[in-house]
C-alpha cells in the first residue's frame, strides 16, 4: 500500500507517519507512506497556494493550480496502480471502519489531500477527487490530522503491519460492536480487581465472558450500533434478550373454562385497541366479544396461557369448515384436503414481544399434528404485521385473499395463509 499525503505541513505529519508500527512497517516494505509539499508545484514566484475568495468572506482557499501540479507528479511517481484520490473534508461522509475495510481491500495507493485554511478551490475537488471524507462533525484548521487517521486506520490492516489479522479483527467496530475491557498486570491496582475468569485462565469461559462485555458495552456506549446488531449465535441471541429485558418467559397454558371469560374479554379487548392504535381495522366491530368467546370454550376449542399464574394470552384452534375460506383469490395449499384453524390469537401487552405467539401457534400445530391433520390455516388483516411476520417467519405460506362475510369491518380483506406438515 501506498500512501501520499499532499499538505502544507509535511514536518508536521511525516514524524508520527515514521513512528512506531507504521515506522516498522514502512522499514519492512510493508507500506509506503510519503508526505508531500503542494507548495514546492506552484507556478507563481511568490510561492503562493492560496487566494482571496470570490464574493468575499473571511479566509483564504487553496488554490486548484498547485494541487493539481502536485497530483500529477505524485501520480507519475507512482505509476500505474488502483489508485483512490480522496480529499479530508468536514463535508465528506463520516470515516469509519467500513471505509478503511473497503480502502485497504480495494485500491493500493491513497493521496489524501490536505485542505487549509477555508478549504479547497471547488473545481480541484470536482474534477481531482474520487471522494470526501471527514473525521467527525466538527471543523479542523486543517486535513493533516484526518489524514493521518485515515493513513493509520488503513495501514495497520494491510497483511504484516501487524502479527495476526485477529489483532484487528476482534477489535471494536469491526463486527458491529466495541472490544470488551482490557486488562493487564498487577492483579490488583488500586483495590481494583482483574475480572476472576481472565484470571482462571479457561479460553471457552473467557470468550463467553468477552462477548457478553462486548454486547453490554455496545448496548450502554453505543445504543445505535447495538440496535443494528444482529446476534450471531443462540448464545448471543439470549445475552441480547436479557440485555433488553426481551428474555422468553415460561408460559403455561390449558384449556380456557368459562370463569376464564373475563380474562379472555381483557385480553382480547387489549388487543382490539392496539390494532386500532396501530391504525389496522381488524377486531374493531365488536369481535371478538363475551358471546364469541363463551362459544369457543364451549367448543373445546379456546386456550389460555399465562405466565406466572396471571393471563398472557389466548388462542383457538378450530378443525371445522370456515365458510369464509370456501372462496380465495389464490389457492389453498392443500385445497379439498381437511384442516384446522386457528383464530383469536392474542397477547396481552405486558407479554408482547417476549415468545409468546410462538408459543401459540407451536401449540396449535402440535395439536393439529397430533389429531392427523395435515396443515393449519390462519388469516389476518394485511395491516397487521406483527401477526404477519410471526406467520411468515413459521413458515406459514401466503395463499391468496379471502373476505370476512360476516364482518362489519368497512376493509373486510384478509391474507390467507396456510403451513403444511
Ligand atoms: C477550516 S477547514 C475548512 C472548513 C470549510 N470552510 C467548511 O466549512 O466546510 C480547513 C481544512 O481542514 C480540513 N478539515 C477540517 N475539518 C475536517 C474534518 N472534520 N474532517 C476532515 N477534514 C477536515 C479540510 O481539509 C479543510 O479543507
Amino acid at each position: 500500500m501506498r500512501i501520499d499525503i499532499l499538505t502544507l505541513f509535511p514536518e508536521a505529519v511525516r514524524p508520527m507517519m515514521e513512528a512506531s508500527i507504521l515506522g516498522r512497517a514502512a522499514k519492512k516494505g510493508l507500506i509506503e507512506i510519503h508526505c508531500v509539499q503542494i507548495r514546492d508545484f506552484t507556478d507563481n514566484k511568490q510561492q503562493q497556494v492560496d487566494d482571496y475568495p470570490y464574493g468575499g468572506g473571511w479566509g483564504c482557499v487553496m488554490m486548484a493550480q498547485p494541487l493539481k501540479a502536485c497530483l500529477d507528479w505524485v501520480t507519475a511517481q507512482a505509476g500505474p496502480k488502483k489508485r483512490r484520490v480522496i480529499y479530508l473534508s468536514p463535508q465528506g461522509a463520516r470515516f469509519d471502519q467500513g471505509h478503511a475495510r473497503r480502502l485497504v481491500s480495494e485500491y493500493d495507493h491513497l493521496v489524501l489531500v490536505c485542505g487549509h485554511y477555508e478549504g479547497v478551490d471547488e473545481r480541484f475537488i470536482q474534477t481531482c477527487c474520487d471522494e470526501e471524507l471527514s473525521l467527525g462533525d466538527f471543523v479542523l484548521t486543517g486535513g493533516e490530522i484526518p489524514a493521518m487517521a485515515v493513513a493509520d486506520s488503513v495501514c495497520r490492516m494491510v497483511p504484516g503491519v501487524l502479527s495476526d489479522p485477529a489483532c484487528y479483527m476482534g477489535e471494536s467496530h469491526w463486527d458491529g460492536l466495541l472490544e470488551y475491557p482490557q486488562y493487564t498486570r498487577p492483579d490488583v491496582w488500586e483495590g481494583l480487581e482483574v475480572p476472576e475468569v481472565l484470571r482462571q485462565g479457561v479460553h471457552r469461559d473467557i470468550q463467553a465472558w468477552r462477548r457478553e462485555q462486548q454486547l453490554i458495552r455496545t448496548q450502554a456506549r453505543r445504543p445505535d450500533m447495538f440496535a443494528a446488531y444482529t446476534p450471531q449465535s443462540p448464545e448471543e441471541e439470549r445475552i441480547v434478550a436479557r440485555l433488553t429485558g426481551r428474555e422468553k418467559l415460561v408460559y403455561d397454558c390449558r384449556p380456557a373454562v368459562p370463569e376464564d371469560v373475563d380474562a379472555l374479554v381483557a385480553i382480547t379487548g387489549e388487543a382490539s385497541d392496539y390494532l386500532r392504535q396501530c391504525g389496522v381495522d381488524q377486531w374493531q366491530d365488536g369481535f371478538p366479544n363475551r358471546d364469541t368467546l363463551l362459544a369457543d370454550i364451549a367448543a373445546g376449542g379456546c386456550w389460555l396461557f399465562t405466565h406466572d399464574g396471571a393471563p398472557a394470552g389466548v388462542v383457538c384452534l378450530y378443525a371445522r369448515e370456515e365458510p369464509d375460506y370456501a372462496v380465495i383469490d389464490g389457492a389453498w395449499r392443500t385445497e379439498g384436503a381437511p384442516y384446522t384453524t386457528i383464530h383469536r390469537a392474542a397477547v396481552k401487552a405486558a407479554y408482547r414481544g417476549r415468545g409468546l405467539a410462538d408459543e401459540m401457534l407451536q401449540l396449535c400445530e402440535d395439536l393439529a399434528l397430533g389429531r392427523g391433520y395435515g396443515s393449519v390455516r390462519a388469516d389476518t388483516h394485511p395491516d397487521n404485521r406483527a401477526m404477519r411476520t410471526v406467520l411468515e417467519r413459521r413458515g406459514y405460506a401466503l395463499c391468496g385473499q379471502i373476505y370476512l362475510t360476516r364482518s362489519t369491518e368497512s376493509d373486510r380483506r384478509r391474507l390467507a395463509y396456510e403451513k403444511v406438515f
